[in-house]
């Protein structure tokens, strides 16, 4: 079998942490139809209760992602450009979920939930490309 060493468990962490930023919001999204049709009050404790697993796996993506760069060394120019443009779409991802949970207007919301999940997906396919790289 292949070895389990420290760059694997790094990149597992920052995955499944992905996994769980990304993938909740989508989630969540597709539960928002559904649950303004049977139950409208649950909206609110599920987008809270999201929030509580959501964060904190924000913030293992920044920890794994600052992990993983502290051990890398000598990338190509065309690695770092895309590190940069990733770093500059966390941000938007973040503010984006933000906005989000901040703002009262519901066009304004949508439209913040709308960038903050279109920029994580966008970091997604960059982070792909960071290891493809
Ligand atoms: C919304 C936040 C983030 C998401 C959704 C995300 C997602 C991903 C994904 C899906 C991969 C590719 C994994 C694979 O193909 O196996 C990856 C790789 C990577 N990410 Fe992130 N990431 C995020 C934040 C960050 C941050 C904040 C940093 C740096 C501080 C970072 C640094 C890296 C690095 C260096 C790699 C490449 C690792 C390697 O080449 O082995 N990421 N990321």
């Amino acid at each position: 079998m292949l070895t389990i060493n420290l760059e694997v468990i790094q990149l597992t962490l920052h995955v499944l942490a992905a996994t769980i930023w990304v993938g909740g919001q989508i989630v969540l999204a597709a539960l928002v139809g559904p649950l303004r049709k049977v139950a409208p009050a649950a909206i609110a404790p599920a987008a809270r209760t999201f929030a509580w697993v959501g964060w904190p796996a924000f913030a293992v993506l920044v920890l794994t992602g600052g992990w993983m760069l502290s051990g890398a060394g000598g990338q190509s120019d065309a690695w770092q450009t895309t590190l940069m443009i990733k770093l500059l779409l966390v941000l938007v991802s973040g503010i984006g979920a933000a906005l989000h949970t901040l703002l009262k207007n519901p066009a304004l919301r949508g439209i913040s939930a709308a960038i903050g999940l279109g920029s994580a997906l966008a970091v997604v396919l960059l982070g792909v490309l960071l290891v493809e790289g």
